[in-house]
């Protein structure tokens, strides 16, 4: 079943560039950049990953990104990711990445950008993959930043297709950050927004409603309000889900409680994702894997679940 789940077509909808950092590549360019790190090895770093919440998880992964530092190793990230991309079949991504995660380092906005960009254009004609890259604000910072950071942003409008939303959901509503939003709708970029992995359904209300997102990261707590559930059924609005993701942050206890499949028979257009891949023990073809095992996914369902990734493409 893994090789024919790893055949299947598929788009990844929802990966954050930072979270495909591989332990053996962070000691890489830990070495490379002469910094010394709080971990012996690479078996050590990995050890640390168990997380009991999104919050726990987030600490280490901004500890982590703390290892790129120049143009060279942001290409050097994105080209791993889309070797994996390229192993798994999958043909078209739309990444993340977090510039407030560096720009606040000292990293300037364009030596992270350009990085990024170029793997990803010598990824398309070398590769083959597709993409339309996501910047994506950090909601526990403020507004303030987050239009700080558009503005860095806006010289190379031409770059992103979109602006999303990430980190810390609890306590930072998408509200909060509806005008920056609004200003990036205004310059012709499509929404998106981290919504209901932890927070509450109210928080994917606001998202559709405030932001006017196009896709929704995560949902999973959707299915806590039926009227919310009726609403991503009839529009259509697909959800960004990360099976692995939500068992090692305990948004479910186990796989086998996951509501993918659930919400899948219902008629929500639900994708599969990996979220952070480097830690969270998987790619895409490990997330469609899981769902197999734990769920008993059958192909029928796998073959929706990757058309409805590449029907959910914003490109
Ligand atoms: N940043 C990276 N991964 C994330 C996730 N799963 N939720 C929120 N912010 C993130
Ligand atoms: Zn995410």
């Amino acid at each position: 079943m893994y090789d024919w789940l790893n055949a299947l077509p598929k788009a990844e909808l929802h990966l954050h560039l930072e979270g495909s950092l591989e332990p053996e590549l962070l000691f890489a360019l830990a070495e490379r950049n002469k910094i010394a790190l709080p971990w012996n090895d690479v078996e050590a770093l990995r050890s640390a990953y168990a997380f009991n919440n999104l919050q726990e998880f987030l600490d280490l992964y901004y500890a982590g990104a703390d290892v790129l530092r120049t143009e060279q190793d942001f290409y050097d990230l994105t080209w791993a990711y889309l070797l994996k991309c390229k192993a798994q079949n999958v043909i078209h991504t739309e990444p993340f990445f977090d510039p407030q995660t560096h720009t606040d380092r000292g990293i300037p906005f364009e030596v992270v950008l350009r990085g990024i960009k170029q793997a990803l254009v010598d990824g398309e004609k070398q590769l083959g993959i597709s993409h339309g890259l996501i910047l994506s604000f950090l909601r526990h910072l403020s507004e303030e930043e987050a239009f700080k950071t558009f503005e860095q942003a806006m010289p190379f409008r031409d770059a992103f297709i979109a602006v999303g939303l990430d980190s810390s959901e609890m306590g930072h509503p998408p509200r909060k950050f509806q005008r920056v939003f609004d200003k990036a709708r205004s310059e012709g970029l499509l929404t998106v927004a981290h919504a209901g992995e932890e927070g509450p359904p109210e928080y994917i209300w606001e998202a559709l409603d405030l932001l006017k997102i196009k896709r929704i990261d995560h949902g999973v707590r959707a299915i806590e309000d039926e009227r919310l559930m009726q609403r991503i059924i009839d529009e259509q609005i697909p959800l960004t889900v990360c099976p692995l993701s939500n068992t090692k942050l305990c948004v479910f206890d186990d796989m086998r409680q996951h509501n993918i499949l659930q919400m899948l028979e219902r008629g929500v257009k639900v994708t599969v994702n990996s979220d952070d891949p480097a830690y969270f023990g998987g790619y895409v073809t490990e997330n469609f894997a899981a769902l197999h095992e734990s769920l008993g996914m059958t192909k029928e369902q796998a073959t929706r679940l990757a058309q409805n990734s590449l029907d959910a493409r914003l490109v």
